[in-house]
């Protein structure tokens, strides 16, 4: 399994000590989760602040976009190796997956909770990434839905049917057990915010999601 660590579990006051946790590890993406405060009721940072943490570590960002209007906002995170906006969003997903690609990154395409799988179907070539919210988005610390879990094994059958390249990642409420679970239905990254940075041993919890 891979491994993303989503730094909004950070303990901000000291961002360089909590990166340092992670930094030596096998850990495989920072997951850099942006809240505009309109498409979920909470504001995390902006750009600024992703390109500070980019000099203090060497491990690939992910940009989760959790904005109203992912267009306004792509070109500001040209540190991230891949970038990923919400289907429910409000631009074009044809024209934000064109911005994201002419910038040379990696395309990924969220799911709330609530949003039927159907509804991404149209996107998958195009992609390379497909992130299942198993929280409502907006907060870290959350219990994982379990009730998502199908979403995970219809999208891992039509990828493998169709034989497409994609990544199929799974965030909110990850543990060790319902990463398991998260892997025997098909996926193969889960985020960690809370189980990575609030762990008293945070290279452990990565090491031990990395051996489900
Ligand atoms: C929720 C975020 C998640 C969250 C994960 O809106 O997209 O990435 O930070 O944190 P935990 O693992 O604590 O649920
Ligand atoms: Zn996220």
């Amino acid at each position: 399994m891979k491994v993303s660590a989503s730094i909004l579990s950070c303990d901000f006051s000291n961002m360089e000590k909590e990166i340092s946790k992670v930094e030596n590890s096998d850990l495989d993406f920072l997951h850099i989760d942006v809240m505009d405060g309109h498409f979920v009721p909470n504001i995390s940072f902006g750009p600024h602040v992703v390109d500070c943490v980019k000099k203090i570590s060497h491990i690939p960002f992910e940009t989760h976009l959790m904005t109203e209007y992912p267009l306004d906002f792509v070109e500001k995170f040209k540190s991230s190796d891949t970038i990923i906006f919400h289907l429910e969003s409000q631009n074009d997903p044809m024209d934000v997956i064109c911005a994201i690609k002419d910038m040379g990154k990696k395309v990924g395409i969220s799911l709330k909770p609530k949003t039927d799988v159907l509804k991404i179907f149209p996107y998958l070539e195009q992609i390379d990434l497909v992130l299942i919210m198993t929280v409502e988005p907006g907060f870290g610390g959350q219990l994982f839905m379990k009730n998502q879990v199908k979403k995970i094994k219809v999208l891992k059958e039509i990828i493998d049917n169709k034989n497409f390249k994609i990544d199929l990642e799974v965030d909110g409420g990850i543990n060790e057990k319902n990463a398991k679970i998260c892997k025997e239905n098909g996926a193969n990254i889960v985020v960690a915010g809370s189980y990575i940075f609030k762990s008293d041993n945070p290279e452990k919890s990565i090491n031990l999601l990395k051996s489900i």
